[in-house]
């Protein structure tokens, strides 16, 4: 993903997320949060993306673990407007013919965003969104005909786009929490062909939406990726998985442990769900994660990076479906 982790690169320099706190020591710590603040200032004078680049708040990070191509589509490029947004022709060389056209926003930091909704799926494509599109792909015969959510995709929901364009599945809902991410994903999908597949995008937060009665129990799959570290929306994020699932239906979650959230998700969930665990799902993502702990370790750290399989079965007899807004419970 070489373009494609240049423009992420920059975005995530620049944002300093917690994630990066949480492994360093109590100094490191000071000094990030006295970065934070530099970085702040910064945008609060104005500064430019480039600028906060540049400046002392970069870290050398592990971004993508290549197991899709990204260039630059010039066509589509040449009838943007110039607000700093990028597309890319997505492929993989593993699937002989498969190609997305993704937009990538452009990120500047301003006060807006750091004060609006959570903006993290606007920064890049984060590895477990790369790794689900990736473990959709070379499982895409099980989603034919099938109704598809995917919650909290980011700017790109890579995966659910992926599945619509390959898997022949019936209606697509691409989706996030975010109003800018879902102007994005409008506008990819205009730009792709999605053959036989219905796909559409829609703004769902997990804890605030009213559940719309024409979600509820509607999803043969719902896929999901690096949502579980948020501490105030795991409780949340389940409710909705379990209400958007028919009976007997599948979700498929992708995430890295990030200081054990993915753990505590996956004993919340089991709860309501069946739930399995699996790390080593695909030859090829453990072969590449292998090589990154031994011969990349000071900037791969799983704990942060790798994303481990989470399934969650919903049920097939019948149970009291909930309402996910916050009033209701
Ligand atoms: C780390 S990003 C992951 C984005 C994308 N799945 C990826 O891996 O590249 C987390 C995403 O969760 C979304 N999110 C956070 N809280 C949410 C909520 N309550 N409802 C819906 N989306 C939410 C954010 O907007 C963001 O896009």
């Amino acid at each position: 993903m070489a373009d494609a982790s240049k423009s992420c690169q920059l975005e995530q320099r620049s944002q300093v997320l917690n994630e990066t706190t949480r492994s360093v020591t109590i100094d490191e710590r000071k000094k990030t949060a006295r970065k934070r603040w530099q970085m702040l200032a910064q945008v609060l004078k104005g500064s430019s993306t480039t600028e906060l680049a540049d400046s002392a708040v970069s870290v050398r990070r592990f971004q993508s673990y290549g197991l899709l191509s990204t260039e630059q589509n010039v066509e589509e490029n040449s009838k943007e407007d110039s607000d700093g947004s990028s597309w890319f022709s997505y492929s993989c060389k593993d699937l002989p013919g498969f190609s997305m056209k993704i937009r990538h926003l452009g990120g500047a930091v301003s006060a807006e965003r750091l004060n609006g909704f959570n903006n993290t799926g606007n920064v890049c494509v984060w590895p477990s969104e790369e790794v689900m599109t990736f473990y959709c792909m070379q499982h895409v015969g099980d989603f034919k005909s099938q109704q598809i959510c995917e919650l909290g995709g980011g700017m790109t929901c890579l995966a659910g786009i992926a599945l619509g364009i390959s898997s022949e599945a019936q209606h697509i809902v691409v989706s996030d929490g975010n109003e800018e991410s879902v102007d994005n994903l409008e506008q990819i999908i205009e730009r792709n062909d999605f053959g036989v597949t219905s796909v559409s995008a829609r703004l769902l937060r997990w804890g605030a939406t009213k559940m719309d009665e024409s979600l509820r129990s509607r999803f043969d799959t719902v896929i999901c990726a690096d949502c579980l570290f948020f501490d105030d929306g795991r409780e949340d994020l389940a409710l909705m998985i379990f209400d958007l699932l028919k009976p007997g239906g599948q979700a498929l979650i992708f995430a890295p442990s990030r200081n054990k959230t993915f753990h505590k998700f996956a004993e919340l969930a089991e709860k309501t769900f069946q739930v399995t665990t699996e790390s080593e799902y695909n030859a090829v993502v453990w072969n590449m994660h292998c090589k990154m702990l031994s011969e990349d370790s000071d900037i791969y750290d799983e704990s942060l990076h790798f994303p481990i399989m989470m399934k969650l079965r919903k049920p097939t007899e019948p149970t009291e479906s909930r309402d996910t807004t916050p009033e209701s419970r």
